[in-house]
């Protein structure tokens, strides 16, 4: 008799789907909802088959065998592919999962007064991120689970500040308002360091975030909005092949700031075309590339190509052109930790 009903983790657990998906799934359906810790069925989840089993100490749901069975493989029952278990597409299991960055500030522990590169740090990683770093592909990956994007700040949090903070501790923004464009910004890391860095500039500047994954979208989109109350925070949800010249748009007058953070050194998207692309902006344009140092994977020689373009053109004009690189000593106390070996780019025009 009691086989014939399965707790909601049995059943994730039969179809090698995450638990956690399986929830977010039934409460975004209404067939289950929250009081407490504990879920409780409506009136459609017990119509679909749902009931309550006591247990000794609490209540639990449970759920006839087969009732779960065409939601499951409509919705989110996954399909083998390489190797991996993916989800199908139309079924993002991160998009439903609580973010805790977004909920910490909408709840207001995180706010315009003390929100920090660090605070959001410390919220990301506590509790210990679950292990899905093969998931992140080195941080390549276009993230799709709060699992994955709060691992990502666990594993690269430390790399990106040690190369940005030196970056914005020399670099001297006008006065004036500013423009930030962050590209392919995930989580939106580097434009929090400036804003730390320069947190008088959070009431005279704006922001275009660009990014592929969603979820860290999202999240970079409410971090910054919370950085800059007053600001326009616009996001692009896509890849940096398909960026189209309007897309980014930015007052002739304003200073403009493209960051770069880890990516001109992916070899995943066309430098020369989004060169062009965005070059001939009005104006005093800053390009600042960042990435680790290093020959393979694309790496080192694309930011050569990158700092290369600037030479020879008669769009515009080259006030500063910088390429450097310089070791970082690594925090971590983790035992084989190697120090951040970082290279940039810098160029300064005006158009
Ligand atoms: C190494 S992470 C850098 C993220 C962020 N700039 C930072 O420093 O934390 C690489 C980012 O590139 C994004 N990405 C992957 N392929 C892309 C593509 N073709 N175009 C734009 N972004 C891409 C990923 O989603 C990820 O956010």
């Amino acid at each position: 008799m009691i086989n014939e009903y399965l707790s909601t983790s049995a059943i994730a657990r039969n179809y090698k789907i995450r638990t956690k998906d399986l929830f977010y799934y039934l409460m975004s359906k209404s067939y289950l909802y929250k009081e407490g810790k504990h879920y409780k069925l409506t009136d459609s989840g017990f119509k679909l088959g749902g009931r309550y089993r006591e247990q000794k100490e609490y209540t639990n749901v449970v759920w006839a065998r087969n009732c779960l069975d065409e939601i499951i493989a409509d919705n989110l029952a996954p399909h083998l592919k390489g190797g991996k278990y993916r989800y199908p597409s139309g079924f993002k299991g991160g998009s439903m999962e609580e973010d805790k960055i977004i909920s910490a500030i909408e709840s207001g522990e995180i706010n315009a007064q003390n929100i920090s590169f660090d605070i959001i740090k410390k919220e990301a990683i506590t509790p210990t991120p679950t292990d899905v770093h093969g998931e992140l592909d080195y941080g390549h990956a276009i993230l799709d689970t709060q699992d994955q994007l709060n691992k990502y700040i666990y594993s690269y949090s430390a790399m990106i500040k040690s190369q940005w903070v030196q970056m914005f501790n020399s670099l001297k923004v006008p006065l004036g308002n500013i423009e930030i464009i962050d590209y392919a910004c995930g989580q939106g890391l580097a434009s929090m360091l400036f804003f730390d860095k320069h947190k008088d500039a959070r009431n005279r500047s704006n922001i275009t975030l660009i990014e592929p994954s969603e979820i860290a979208l999202n999240r970079a989109k409410k971090i910054l909005r919370c950085y800059m109350p007053k600001a326009k925070v616009k996001t692009i949800n896509k890849v940096l092949d398909d960026i189209a010249e309007n897309d980014i748009q930015a007052d002739d007058s304003a200073i403009k700031l493209h960051l770069f953070s880890n990516i001109v050194d992916m070899d995943i998207f066309n430098i020369g075309k989004l060169l062009d692309k965005i070059t001939t902006i009005k104006g005093k344009n800053y390009f600042i590339v960042m990435s680790s140092n290093r020959d393979s994977h694309g790496g080192s020689p694309r930011l050569n190509v990158f700092y290369n373009y600037f030479k020879n053109n008669d769009l515009y004009k080259v006030i500063k052109a910088e390429k450097n690189s310089f070791v970082m000593k690594n925090p971590s106390t983790y035992p084989g930790a190697k120090d951040f070996n970082v290279r940039y780019v810098y160029i300064e025009t005006k158009v």
